[in-house]
């Protein structure tokens, strides 16, 4: 027992002045302690000579010293491995690089950046909104009180705490956010995430996508709406693209319009995209009912203003030939990947 506790103490001072990263000295201390013929070896051998009453507290004290030795060799060999390495030997600068895999932006992502970015050129501000929202900014203030029918065509998702909040069913919410910061003229750009209790199929989904668009200002007319979404139109799907305006009806819209261009597949010719019909709609607009401009204290005498909103993964399926919109929010790279060099 008195060698054994010579040996730890003499362990002690030697590692206390060991050097960290010397490799031979590292491998010295290997040899001398754990080694075939190394102290802590010769020490187990001595356990023979221990009487049966000490054997107990000789083997308890001897295998943590084992354990403290085998630790302590292990730390070394990683330290002098990093020193190894920082000084840079073996270490060949002409080897390439590790590649590091880059992400690659979603889809929607790249649709609703293209959307945005036509109506920016035209000075529309991008804004958004809470997808948490309240019935007044959601429905009331958009000229839709309570019982309105038009309520019942979005299946709305209530929050239990509060009947009084709802996952937004449009990015129109944002108009009313907008217009009641009470700063004139407006001219902006809204994109964001909706939801609707609707049943997730290959064609809907319950949240999706749309991007909204406001302008606001002294004598702004239906003329100033219908420019500035052929503009968008040429720019987005090219000059060949015909579009159509058809009289519609929304509640905060007067008058309202649904917008359709040419098939983009068959160009018009028809197809099952267009259902045969040749056209397919891509956005709901019109001017600003003169009861939500009150509702956002903005005097209807005084003030015009247009709105449209538009869906963002009914373009980007056709864009991007996708035939499902649940893959959208799948997250399966091999889908997402293959959008790395899209723009
Ligand atoms: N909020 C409508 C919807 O989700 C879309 C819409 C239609 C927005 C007409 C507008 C608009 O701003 O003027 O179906």
């Amino acid at each position: 027992m008195d060698q054994l506790l010579q040996q730890i103490e003499e362990y002690k001072k030697e590692i206390g002045q060991f050097t960290n990263g010397d490799i031979k000295a590292v491998e010295e201390f290997r040899i001398k302690w754990l080694g075939t013929k190394g102290i802590v070896k010769s020490l187990m051998g001595e356990m023979r000579n221990i009487p049966n009453d000490r054997k107990k507290e000789f083997g308890q004290v001897l295998n943590d010293f084992k354990a403290l030795v085998e630790n302590k060799f292990e730390e070394l060999k990683e330290g002098s491995r990093i020193e190894e390495t920082a000084a840079g030997a073996g270490l060949d600068l002409s080897l390439p690089g590790d590649p590091l895999p880059l992400g690659s932006r979603h889809p929607v992502s790249l649709m609703r950046n293209r959307i945005v970015s036509i109506f920016q050129r035209l000075g529309f501000a991008l804004a958004d909104g809470p997808e948490i929202e309240d019935d007044w900014h959601n429905f009331t203030a958009l000229n839709m009180p309570e019982f309105h029918p038009a309520r019942d065509m979005q299946d709305t998702f209530y929050v239990q705490q509060n009947p009084d909040w709802l996952l937004r069913t449009h990015t129109s919410n944002v108009q009313i956010r907008e217009m009641e910061k009470g700063k004139l003229p407006i001219r902006g750009i809204y994109p964001g995430r909706v939801y609707r209790n609707e049943t997730v199929s290959a064609r809907s989904h319950c949240f999706f996508h749309q991007v909204e668009g406001l302008y606001i200002d002294e004598n702004v007319s239906f003329a100033d709406l219908k420019q500035t979404l052929y503009f968008f139109v040429k720019e987005m799907y090219g000059t060949e693209v015909k579009v159509r305006f058809r009289p519609s009806f929304f509640p905060f819209t007067e008058p309202s319009a649904e917008m359709d261009i040419s098939c983009t597949l068959c160009k018009g010719e028809g197809c099952s995209v267009c259902k045969h019909t040749g056209w397919l709609e891509i956005l709901g607009c019109g001017m600003v009912h003169p009861n939500v401009l009150q509702n956002c204290r903005i005097d209807p005498n005084k003030y015009t203003g247009f709105a449209f909103g538009m869906g963002i993964e009914r373009p980007a399926l056709l864009k991007y030939g996708i035939n499902d919109i649940r893959l959208f929010s799948e997250n399966d790279v091999r889908f997402l990947q293959q959008f790395a060099s899209a723009i």
